[in-house]
């Protein structure tokens, strides 16, 4: 798993620009799909299995980044957009790196004059590197392991992708459900890509794997989920109320099975779930979650312990028969 996900991480993608990790992706699991395909948005979907009830199971290929809009034409600085929810005040210092390779540092005219800069107060200086405006960029921050804990700038949600791509190597198509496994892309710009593919596949039951907050730290959030202390059920988030059936499938799977499980709820953020519960004429969807420190910087952390339960449950949801009535 850890060099799989090390790989994920470093692979560069930001929103509708998936098509590196969609490749790697898609070498790692072509050997254990009855069919593989890719749809208009781009998702990647691999099916394995050919009868029962239809499972969809999504994890976003894409991470934050940025894109070049303006080059100022007295500093030849770039000016630039926002791809996805980036946290302003730590972004001076950071390196974002552009697809031809072209690194950039990120600036701010009055550095410390201001803790809480706007986004056009910032600037990309690639040290006069020409860059076409309108290139995206994503960030660059190594891949770091110590202990049981991973370290990345795109564990949200290349983490939850290993988790899925181990899953699928683990069920080695031992599945008596029809399984949809959907990596899907511009998640983080608003969910875009689950829509359509939930539209194409018409589900039975849905799961997002995805990256979660933790309450563990002092004055965090209100929330019960620790690091390193088991897979995430998704109980509520904004975006998405958990039908009851959904949880109870879940927790009874991961208590029989003897999976270390927390009961997640969060009060900011969302999940491609909120997106497929609303496909069609509606999808009942869960989402088994990743507890990560610190989303969206440069150092999101995640526990190796929480991985494995992640993608124990998983397998153990997908190895029986998914018949939920809601
Ligand atoms: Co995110
Ligand atoms: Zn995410």
């Amino acid at each position: 798993m850890s060099e799989l996900l090390k790989r994920l991480c470093e692979t560069w993608g930001p929103s509708g620009y998936e098509h590196q990790v969609r490749r790697l992706i898609e070498s790692e699991v072509a050997a254990y799909a009855d069919e593989v395909r890719i749809d208009g948005i781009g998702n990647l979907i691999v099916r394995v299995g050919s009868r029962g009830p239809k499972v969809m199971v999504v994890a976003h290929m894409d991470e934050i980044g940025v894109m070049a809009t303006f080059a100022e034409p007295s500093t030849g600085v770039l000016r630039f957009a926002a791809i996805g929810g980036l946290t302003v005040h730590d972004l001076v210092g950071q390196r974002v790196q552009f697809e031809d390779g072209t690194l950039g540092v990120i600036g701010a005219h009055q550095p410390y004059k201001n803790s809480n800069p706007k986004l056009d107060e910032l600037y990309i200086d690639t040290g006069g590197t020409p860059v076409a405006i309108g290139q995206p960029a994503a960030f660059v921050h190594a891949y770091a392991e110590q202990g049981d804990i991973r370290l990345s700038k795109a564990m949200d949600d290349r983490a939850g992708c290993a988790v899925v791509i181990e899953a699928i190597h683990k069920l080695n198509r031992k599945t008596p459900n029809q399984v949809y496994f959907v990596f899907s892309v511009q998640e983080e710009v608003g969910l875009r890509g689950a829509g359509p593919a939930a539209f194409g596949i018409t589900p039975d039951v849905a799961i997002a794997v995805d990256v979660t907050d933790t309450g563990d730290m002092p004055k965090g959030e209100k929330t019960v989920v620790k690091l390193g202390h088991g897979a995430g059920i998704k109980v509520y988030d904004p975006g998405l109320v958990v039908p009851r059936a959904v949880i109870d499938w879940m927790v009874s799977t991961a208590e029989k099975a003897k999976i270390p499980y927390q009961i997640d709820m969060i009060e900011a953020g969302t999940t491609d779930a909120a997106r497929v519960q609303l496909a069609g004429s509606g999808v009942p969807s869960g989402a088994v979650t990743i507890p990560t420190r610190y989303i969206h910087s440069q150092s999101e952390m995640v526990h190796a312990r929480d991985l494995q339960a992640c993608t124990d449950l998983l397998v153990a949801l997908l190895k029986s028969k998914a018949e939920i009535s809601v």
